[in-house]
């Protein structure tokens, strides 16, 4: 049986491009496979929430993964930092980690200019830390968006390289993995290629957004004048409604679209209209398990103890071999 996990940092409530690039599908994986997801709150120290803001968050996400369909029996759901195996991981990793190829990281680069009063270090080894998470449970397949790809190669260094290290067969090379065929990106409303947390106003669907909100979202979002020619190559504002589309409507509705707008035919009112109506559909069993679940404390404190053990027995193991390896005894 393969090893699956999957983590998201507590920075808001989850989004679409959440769910398609990380969750989608994983009710029927959790049957097949032994499953971890967890709260990635060590993570998200990196840009300095409040003490507020964070425990918030990981309830948040804990209720969020629940109404999407999570059996906490059948997975292990748990919060990052009630593993703290998992940083010990991470100082072993970081002693292999060099300099050079952290500074190289794509999402690295991103965060020095989005953050350039917080450089800290926890930035820096933000891969190494993410490859505890991974090896912590030796997983094979690691559920992700296209974002996250770089992560999993620079993983599979530091995993062979431990292995090279100390002439071991110990980690296994995880793969990044979407319960579709191929990693997606999933586009943001506001014309921008990405659907995030920050990528600005009416730019994410939210599980949690009511009607009329996922509505007036899908009514801004952004197009153009229309195609002139047939047939006629989407221009990115245009694609992005389109991938929407794809990922929440029925085929024949997408194709019926796509057909009116080859054919110079297309209004966009329409296609919003319709996308809001699916989006709205889509949304609905989860919006209403998140009520639920979130007035429910007991359950979700109940889910979070049931994960904090399973996965604190499995990270236990990984790291008394990991000492062993390393070369640790006790006198
Ligand atoms: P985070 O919290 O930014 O996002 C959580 C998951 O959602 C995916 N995602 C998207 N997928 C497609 N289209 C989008 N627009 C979109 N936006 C977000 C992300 O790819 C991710 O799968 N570093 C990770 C959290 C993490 C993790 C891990 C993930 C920490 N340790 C170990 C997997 C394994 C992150 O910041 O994801």
């Amino acid at each position: 049986m393969e090893t699956v996990l999957s983590g998201i940092r507590p920075t808001g409530n989850l989004h679409l491009g959440n769910y398609f690039g990380a969750l989608s599908n994983f009710v029927e994986m959790q049957n097949h496979h032994n499953c971890y997801f967890f709260i990635a709150d060590f993570h998200s120290l990196t840009t300095h929430p409040t003490p507020g803001d964070l425990h918030g968050n990981v309830r948040q996400v804990l209720v969020e993964y629940l109404a999407a369909g999570l059996d906490p029996e059948k997975s292990t759901l748990y919060i990052q930092s009630e593993v703290p195996e998992v940083a010990e991981l991470y100082l072993y990793l970081n002693m292999n980690a060099y300099i050079g190829e952290l500074e190289r990281c794509t999402s690295f680069k991103d965060k020095i200019r989005q953050q350039p009063q917080n450089v800290n270090a926890g930035l820096l080894t933000y891969p190494t830390l993410m490859a505890a998470d991974i090896l912590i449970h030796r997983a094979n397949k690691v559920p992700v968006g296209k974002d996250q790809e770089q992560h999993l190669e620079m993983t599979r260094q530091f995993g062979n390289r431990f292995n090279r290290m100390y002439n071991v067969d110990y980690f296994p090379e995880p793969q990044a993995f979407n319960f579709g065929k191929e990693l997606v990106k999933i586009p943001g409303l506001n014309g921008t290629g990405k659907m995030g947390k920050s990528e600005g106003e009416g730019n994410a669907i939210f599980l949690s957004d009511e009607p009329e909100v996922i509505r007036k979202k899908v009514m801004k979002a952004v197009t153009d004048g229309g195609p002139t020619i047939q047939n006629q190559e989407k221009p990115d504002v245009i694609q992005n409604i389109f991938q929407l589309m794809k990922v929440v409507s029925a085929p024949e509705t997408y194709n019926f679209f796509d057909e009116m707008y080859n054919t110079c035919q297309i209004r966009y009112g329409d296609m919003k209209k319709q996308l809001a109506v699916d989006m709205i559909a889509f949304t609905e069993p989860m919006r209403e398990k998140i009520k639920a679940i979130s007035a429910d404390e007991k359950y979700v404190s109940n889910a979070a103890r049931i994960g904090r053990e399973k996965a604190h027995e499995s990270a236990a193991k990984t790291i008394r071999e990991v000492r062993e390896i390393i070369g640790f005894k006790p006198f």
